[in-house]
């Protein structure tokens, strides 16, 4: 058997191609960031034909460097920016338009029509989500509705849905009559389309966007024996190599951390905060704000669900710091910045960029930066940015243990945002819980390549994946429980300052 498995993690704002070794170390990689076309206000876009260009790229330049190829993989994973949606042409391979991003928030007329007649709770109690922009069903209506030419194709069975996932299966496995069109549970399971009991696409939720079947791939699980398809030995990889595992890139990550186990949590810093806590094998439904997701199944076995706290901006409110403020020239200068002094001075930023999602859920809230004297500069700005990421885990954390009961006593944590130490340690003393972050940080790619070698016995189970875990540094609480709720409490009164914001 080949030595290496390799995943591609096509995520908001880059895309990279990762290759793992059997004890689930790093062996090479390659990354490449998209535009982020932003057209009007509150609308985001991507263009898909760009990501499968950069997949195509990352694929080959990371096997270069690695001097590896096709036949040195024993299997390839997917994992992917959820909800994202994409449709394209099945007889030219060709999109329609831009992806409609998961931050896009066109559709709040069409998430807030559902609550006015029952829809919503029928949503709630069979897709385990409310109505909210976030999600790919709304998506998917409004393209349907606006875009020429897209529901006659669609009821003609020429327009097709996906994700990214999909839309990357398709290309990776397709030449120009195109590949195989499917999808995973997991990611099926954002759409608000798909029945969280019976796994499949649901024709109650289906009416309700307007959504021909025929436009819609097939769920699959996340890892499977029988594969999506093999690799065109024409694209990227050069060879024929199994796709065999798939993932939205939150529950990636969750398997990418090892949370096997009921009660088991890992919190992901990317562009947003996504919280997800194993379930096990019956879907939880939340009183108080989170989402039902299926967060994996491997083969042939039950669905493992979640609970997920889902929070919209956090890496990319710092991103904006630097974008469109100015005040520091990378990401990591934030923490230089925000070092600069000992406290928020009374600031509070809440990045209501896309509305607030977790617990809020409130399409009407909008940015808000509060508490302002003379007195404050950027350096109270970036450390009230950084607060502002650890405050809003805070708020899923509280809503995940008002809903399962569960108390952690360790969060664990990867993704871009936690090389910074400063963000981290505020996130400990803000939680009250110490903070572990494992030594393979990549941990998204990784479950897209254990979901992948699973299904092809490049490894044998769960337990072995287990064995491959290892905590590289952990965060100690320093803040006196009197600290941690004054400053919750100020974060919670900035909170209500930026609901009602839209009419
Ligand atoms: O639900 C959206 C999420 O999947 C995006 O993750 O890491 O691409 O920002 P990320």
């Amino acid at each position: 058997m080949a030595d290496f498995v390799g995943a591609v993690d096509q995520g908001t704002t880059s895309t990279r191609f990762m290759i793992f070794d059997h004890g689930g170390n790093e062996v090479a990689r390659h990354q490449l960031e998209h535009e982020q076309i932003l057209p009007r206000a509150g609308w985001v876009e991507h263009n898909p034909t760009e990501i499968w260009e950069r997949t195509r790229a990352v694929i080959q330049t990371a096997l270069t460097t690695a001097n590896l190829q096709a036949s040195d993989l024993a299997a390839v994973g997917i994992t992917n920016q959820r909800e994202t949606t994409v449709v394209w042409n099945r007889r030219t391979g060709r999109p329609y338009g831009n992806a409609i991003v998961w931050q896009d928030t066109r559709t709040d007329r069409i998430a807030a029509a559902l609550d006015k007649d029952g829809r919503g709770d029928v949503i709630r109690r069979k897709a385990g989500l409310p109505p909210a922009t976030y999600f790919s069903g709304g998506k998917l209506q409004w393209i349907l509705e606006n875009v020429d030419g897209v529901r006659e194709a669609a009821e003609a069975g020429d327009a097709l849905f996906g994700t990214t996932d999909s839309w990357l299966l398709w290309n990776l496995t397709g030449g120009p009559d195109g590949g195989v069109h499917v999808t995973d549970v997991t990611n099926a399971s954002r759409t608000m389309l798909m029945n969280l009991e019976t796994l499949d696409w649901d024709d109650e939720l289906l009416s309700f966007f307007g959504v021909p079947r025929a436009m819609l791939p097939a769920i699959r699980p996340s890892s499977t024996p029988d594969f999506y398809g093999v690799t065109r030995a024409e694209g990227p990889l050069g060879g024929e190599v199994p796709l065999s595992g798939a993932l939205g890139d939150q529950q990636a990550a969750t398997v990418g951390q090892v949370c096997f186990e009921v009660g088991q949590a890992k919190n992901t810093y990317g562009t947003g905060n996504f919280l997800l806590l194993n379930t096990g094998h019956e879907p939880v439904r939340s009183q108080h704000g989170l989402l039902t997701t299926v967060c994996y199944q491997l083969g042939a076995d039950k669905p493992v669900y979640a609970l997920e706290g889902s929070i919209a901006v956090t890496g990319s409110a710092v991103q904006w710091l630097r974008d469109q403020l100015g005040i520091i020239s990378g990401a990591a200068q934030s923490e230089a910045l925000a070092r600069q002094v000992e406290d928020n001075g009374g600031v509070y930023f809440v990045p209501a960029f896309s509305g607030l999602f977790a617990p809020y859920w409130r399409s009407d809230a909008r940015g808000a930066i509060v508490g302002l004297s003379r007195y404050n500069t950027n350096a109270h700005l970036a450390r009230a940015t950084l607060e502002s990421i650890c405050y809003q885990t805070r708020d899923v954390v509280e809503a995940m243990q008002a809903d399962s009961g569960v108390t952690l006593d360790v969060l664990r944590v990867d993704g871009g945002v936690t090389a910074n130490q400063l963000c981290m340690q505020l996130q400990a003393d803000i939680l009250g819980v110490p903070v572990s972050k494992p030594v393979v940080a990549e941990t998204t790619a990784l479950g897209a390549a254990y979901a992948a070698g699973l299904a092809v016995g490049f490894w044998e189970s769960t337990d072995e994946l287990v064995q491959n875990w290892n905590e590289d540094q952990r965060w100690q609480p320093s803040w006196t429980e009197e600290q941690r709720e004054k400053g919750y409490a100020g974060w919670k009164k900035a909170v209500s300052r930026t609901l009602d914001w839209v009419d």
